[in-house]
C-alpha cells in the first residue's frame, strides 16, 4: 500500500553535473517497492512548488528503512530536490504504479536505458540476480557525462554495454543498435525492458516487433498526482480484444506497459490489435 509521509533526506551523493543520488527514510517504500515503481515527491513542506514530481525507485534498503532516487535536475521541482541537504524534509507518496514482470524462464532480460531511464534498473537487476535470471544492461546517452550510473552495476556482476551519440564513451551510436545486435545472438530467448525518452521506447517497441520478442516499456508522461485523479498522465493503450484505443492513466495502470498494447502518436492502433485482426481475417 502506498504511504504518504514527510521524510528526511538521509544522504546526498553528487554524481556530476545535474545528477545526484538521494537517499530518504521511508519504511513502506523501503519494504514494499518493486522494480519499475515510483514515488511522487517534492522538497520541503510548503506549497511551493505546488505539485510533487514522479521519480523511479533506484534502490531500497529495508533494514535501514531507506530508498534512493537517481535524479537529474531539469526544472523547478527536480532542482529543489537536487538542492536538498541531509536532514531536510520532503513530502513523498509511494510506492506507486505497476512494476516490471520477471522474464519467462530461460529468457535473458535485456534492460535498455536512455539517460535517467537507468533509474529503475538497479533495483530490477537486484531482483533478477536474486531470482537467478540472466540480465544485460544497455545504457545510452548523448555523451559520457550522461552516463553517471555506468559503474553502479559492477557489484551485481550484470554486464553493461555503454553507447553515446558522440562516441566519447562506449560504442558510438544509438543504444538500440547495440541491443539489436546482441538480441539477434540470443535467437529469440530474450525479453526487452526499456525506460528512457519516447523515441528510444518507440524504437525498442519496433525492435521487439521485428524480432518477435516481448517488451515491457516504462512510459514517461507528465504526472500531476500519481493516483489517477488529475488525468494528466493518460496514454493511449489498446489491448488485442479492444476495437478502439482507450486513454489509461500511466500512474495507476503503468508506468510499465506491454509494448504491443501502446498506440504511438500518428498510429491509429496497437500492434496487439493489428495482430488480432490479421489472425481473424
Ligand atoms: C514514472 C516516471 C519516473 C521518472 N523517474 C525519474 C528518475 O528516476 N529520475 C529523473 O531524473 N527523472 C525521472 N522522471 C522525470 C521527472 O519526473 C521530471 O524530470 C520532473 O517531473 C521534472 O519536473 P521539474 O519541475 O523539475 O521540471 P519541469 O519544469 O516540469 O520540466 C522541465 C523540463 O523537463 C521536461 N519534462 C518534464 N517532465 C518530463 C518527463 N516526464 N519526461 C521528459 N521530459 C520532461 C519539460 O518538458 C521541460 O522541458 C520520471 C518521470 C516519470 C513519469
Ligand atoms: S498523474 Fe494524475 S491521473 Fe495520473
Amino acid at each position: 500500500m502506498p504511504a504518504n509521509r514527510d521524510i528526511p533526506l538521509v544522504s546526498r551523493d553528487p554524481l556530476g553535473g545535474a545528477y545526484v543520488r538521494l537517499t530518504f527514510r521511508h519504511p513502506e517504500v523501503a519494504r514494499e517497492a518493486r522494480a519499475g515503481q515510483f514515488v511522487m515527491i517534492k522538497a520541503g513542506t510548503s506549497a511551493e512548488p505546488p505539485l510533487r514530481r514522479p521519480f523511479s525507485i533506484l534502490s531500497v534498503d529495508p533494514a535501514a528503512q531507506t530508498f534512493s532516487l537517481f535524479l537529474k535536475a531539469v526544472g523547478p521541482g527536480s532542482r529543489a530536490l537536487f538542492e536538498m541537504a541531509p536532514g531536510e524534509i520532503a513530502q513523498c507518496l509511494g510506492p506507486l504504479g505497476r512494476p516490471f514482470a520477471a522474464p519467462a524462464s530461460g529468457r535473458e532480460a535485456l534492460l535498455v536505458a536512455g539517460g535517467y531511464g537507468i533509474a529503475p534498473f538497479r533495483i530490477f537487476s537486484e531482483e533478477l540476480v536474486r531470482q537467478g535470471a540472466r540480465a544485460h544492461i544497455f545504457y545510452g546517452g548523448r555523451t559520457g557525462a550522461d552516463l553517471p550510473m555506468r559503474d553502479a552495476f559492477a557489484d551485481l556482476g550484470v554486464p553493461v554495454t555503454l553507447t553515446t551519440d558522440d562516441g566519447s564513451v562506449g560504442t558510438a551510436g544509438r543504444v538500440t543498435v547495440a541491443v539489436e545486435a546482441y538480441a539477434r545472438t540470443l535467437g529469440g530467448r530474450a525479453t526487452l525492458y526499456a525506460c528512457g525518452p519516447d523515441a528510444m521506447l518507440h524504437a525498442v517497441a519496433g525492435l521487439a516487433d521485428a524480432l518477435e520478442l516481448t517488451a515491457q516499456l516504462s512510459l514517461d508522461p507528465w504526472m500531476g498526482c500519481g493516483v489517477g485523479t488529475c488525468l494528466g498522465c493518460v496514454v493511449s493503450i489498446q489491448k488485442a480484444e479492444e476495437a478502439r484505443p482507450k486513454n489509461r492513466c500511466a500512474c495507476t495502470e503503468g508506468p510499465v506497459f506491454d509494448a504491443t498494447e501502446i498506440v504511438w502518436k500518428g498510429e491509429g492502433s496497437s500492434v496487439a490489435r493489428r495482430r488480432n485482426v490479421e489472425v481473424r481475417q
